[in-house]
C-alpha cells in the first residue's frame, strides 16, 4: 500500500480500484510524461545535503537493536555513524534490487523470454518502467555519493550483496534450466514491484531525518506507485501463456521471495557493528534476532495477495496473508 496520492501520478483513483485492468494501465502509461521522476532536477532536490547534517540519516526506530544496552552504551560518535552506514545500506539493498533482479527482468519482458507481453502498450508500460528503475539506481548512488561527503566517509562496509539479492542467487543456483532461473528472477520483481513502496514508505514519510533522505525515499515511491499496478496488469498477460511447470514454479517461489524482500539483513548489520568496532556486536545481534517478529522488516503483503488471488493460486502459495500487518 503507497501514501503516494494518486494525484501526483497524474492519474485519479487509481488505489481506489478495486481489480487493476487494461484501461489503467493505458492511464498509467499516458501519465508517464508528466509523472515520471527521472524529470527532476537532482542538483536541486539533493542540495541541502550539507545544510541538514545535525540530523539522522536513518530513522533510529528501524534500527533493531537501537534500544539494545550495550548498543545505547556505546559512544555517541559510533552510534552516528552506525546510523549514516544503515542509510547507505538502504541505498545499497534498492540499488542491488534495481540492477541485479529487476533491470534484467524488464530486460527480459522487453525481449520476450516470456510470453504474453504482445500488446504496444504492454511493451511501452515495461519500457517506461525500465527507465525508471535505470534513473532510480541513479538517484540512490547519488544521494550515497553526498553522504560519502558530507559525513567524509574514506571506508564502507561491502553492502552491495542484500540478503534479498542472496537468496534469489542461492536458489537459482540450485537450478539448471535457464527457464527455471528466469521464472525465479520474474517472482522476485514481481513480488519486489508489487511490495517495494512498503519499503520505500518507511523513509518517505519520516519527519526525524535528513530531508534529501526522505525526499529520495519519496520520489522513488511516486514511480513505484505506478509499477505496481503496471506489474500486476503484465503479469494476468504473462500468467496464462506459461507452461504447467513454469506456473509451478511461480507459485511456489513467491513465499519465498516474500520471506527474502522482507528480511532483516542481520549478517549486513552485524558486519555494520564490526566495521564500526561497536563492543559485544555479535551478543547484540543475537539478543535481537531472538526477539519475536524481528525477521521481517513489515508483513504487509496485501498487493502481493491481490495478485495472487486474480491468478486463482491461492492454494500453491507458501505465505500466510492473514498475517498481514504493519
Ligand atoms: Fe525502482
Ligand atoms: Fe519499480
Amino acid at each position: 500500500m503507497s501514501h503516494v496520492q494518486p494525484q501526483e501520478l497524474g492519474i485519479e483513483n487509481i488505489e481506489s480500484e478495486p481489480h487493476v485492468g487494461p484501461s489503467t494501465l493505458r492511464r498509467l502509461i499516458a501519465a508517464w510524461p508528466r509523472r515520471a521522476t527521472i524529470r527532476t532536477d537532482m542538483a536541486d532536490f539533493m542540495g541541502s545535503e550539507t545544510v541538514a547534517s545535525g540530523l539522522p540519516d536513518y530513522p533510529e526506530h528501524l534500527i533493531p537493536f537501537a534500544k539494545h544496552p550495550n548498543f545505547v552504551d556505546a559512544p555517541e560518535a559510533s552510534r552516528r555513524l552506525v546510523n549514516t552506514l544503515a542509510w547507505q545500506a538502504y541505498n545499497a539493498r534498492v540499488i542491488a534490487a534495481e540492477e541485479h533482479v529487476a533491470n534484467p527482468t524488464f530486460a527480459m519482458l522487453a525481449h520476450g523470454v516470456f510470453p504474453g507481453i504482445d500488446r504496444y502498450e504492454a511493451k511501452e508500460a515495461v519500457q517506461q518502467s525500465h527507465i525508471d528503475e535505470v534513473w532510480h539506481t541513479y538517484m540512490h548512488m547519488t544521494a550515497m555519493q553526498r553522504t560519502k561527503g558530507a559525513r567524509s566517509l574514506t571506508l564502507e562496509p561491502d553492502y552491495s550483496h542484500p540478503v534479498t539479492n542472496k537468496r534469489l542467487f542461492e536458489l537459482t543456483a540450485q537450478r539448471s534450466e535457464k527457464w527455471e532461473r528466469d521464472i525465479l528472477f520474474l517472482v522476485w520483481t514481481v513480488v519486489g514491484e508489487l511490495h517495494i513502496n512498503n519499503f520505500l514508505e518507511l523513509l518517505a514519510q519520516d519527519k526525524t531525518i535528513h530531508p534529501m533522505h526522505s525526499l529520495v525515499a519519496r520520489l522513488h515511491a511516486r514511480d513505484e506507485a505506478a509499477h505496481g499496478p503496471i506489474v500486476a496488469e503484465l503479469m494476468k498477460d504473462v500468467f496464462i501463456h506459461l507452461t504447467k511447470e513454469q506456473r509451478d514454479l511461480f507459485a511456489g517461489s513467491i513465499g519465498e521471495a516474500i520471506r527474502a524482500l522482507a528480511a532483516e539483513d542481520y549478517e549486513l548489520w552485524s558486519e555494520i557493528l564490526q566495521f564500526v568496532s561497536i563492543p559485544s556486536a555479535v551478543e547484540i545481534i543475537a539478543d535481537t534476532r531472538s526477539l519475536p517478529g524481528t525477521d521481517m522488516i513489515f508483513t504487509d503483503f496485501s498487493t502481493v495477495e491481490r495478485l495472487v488471488r486474480e491468478l486463482e493460486i491461492e492454494d500453491r502459495v507458501d505465505y500466510d496473508f492473514t498475517k498481514s500487518a504493519r
